[in-house]
Formats: structure tokens, sequence, C-alpha cells
């Protein structure tokens, strides 16, 4: 079934001049780019965003993160494209990552961990209406 799925490149990721090769690795992987934008989000957004972690420990230390920077939200579309993703994104943790997977290879540690992928379909819906308004998806 052709789906979308929203995939984030992290401040990390960006600020290490690594956002070209993912995309690249995205494309390479046969995922079609539907749209894309660089944003900073700001302590609400960032807060919103992972409000489904907010009573974790890490949830301080995560949103700082996502603030500290330009970060690279995009849609991602192909066959099971929410599965997909999260296998090439490989495992939170790089050290527990797949060889060859995007954490693997761009991951600097569990928290900066290069990128961000959708985890089931009602999750991807509400990510991709989180970063792109109706107007930027009248073209798809
Ligand atoms: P994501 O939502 O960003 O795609 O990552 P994920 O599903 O693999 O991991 P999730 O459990 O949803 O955690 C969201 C993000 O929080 C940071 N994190 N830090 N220090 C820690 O133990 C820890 N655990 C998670 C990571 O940035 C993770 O991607
Ligand atoms: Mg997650």
């Amino acid at each position: 079934m052709l789906q979308k799925t929203l995939a984030i490149i992290k401040p990390d990721a960006v600020a290490a001049g690594k956002a070209g090769a993912i995309i690249a690795r995205y494309e390479k992987a046969g995922f079609r780019i539907l749209a894309m934008k660089m944003v900073r989000l700001n302590q609400a957004q960032a807060e919103g965003f992972y409000e489904v972690h907010k009573q974790r420990p890490f949830f301080g230390s995560l949103t700082a993160f996502m603030t500290s920077g330009p970060c690279i939200p995009m849609i991602l579309e192909a066959e099971d494209a929410i599965a997909k993703n999260r296998e090439l994104m490989g495992a939170t943790d790089p050290a527990e990552a797949a060889e060859g997977t995007l954490r693997a290879d761009f991951a600097e540690n569990k928290e900066r961990n290069a990128v961000h992928g959708s985890d089931a379909p009602e999750t991807a819906e509400k990510e991709i209406a989180f970063f792109f308004s109706p107007y930027e998806l009248l073209a798809l």
C-alpha cells in the first residue's frame, strides 16, 4: 500500500553537514520526497511534537536538543513507508542500530540520533499535519 510518513533530519545531523547525505539515502532507498523544509522549533513546538514522551526522564533534554538548531522535516512516500523508514533508520540507540542504517552511520548517541520517523499511520498523519499546512499539501 502506497503510504506517507514523516521523517525529520534532526539538529545534530543538520549541524554536522550530513543532511545532503541523508536525503540521498532516502532517495536511494526508493522513497519519493513529497515535501521538505528547514525549520527551527521553539520550546513549545518541540514539547508538542514529543508530547507522548512528556513523563519520560529525557523529555527536557530531548526538547532542548530539538530546539538547538534547524531541523528538516519531510514527507516521504513509498510502499509501506512507515515500516520501511523505521528499518532504514535503525534502532533509537546507534550502538544497537543494524549496520548500514541511518542511525548506525550518522547518529552521535541515543538522543542525538540524526533522524526521526513516524511509528504508525495515526502518528504519521498527525506529524505531517504538525509541520505542513493544508495549503502545502494541496499539490501532493
Ligand atoms: P523518533 O521518535 O525520534 O523517531 O525515535 P524513536 O521512535 O526511535 O525513539 P522514541 O522512543 O520515540 O524516542 C524519541 C527520541 O527521544 C530521544 N531519546 N532519548 N536518552 C534516552 O534514553 C532517550 N531515549 C529516547 C531520542 O532522540 C529518540 O529518537
Ligand atoms: Mg518515536
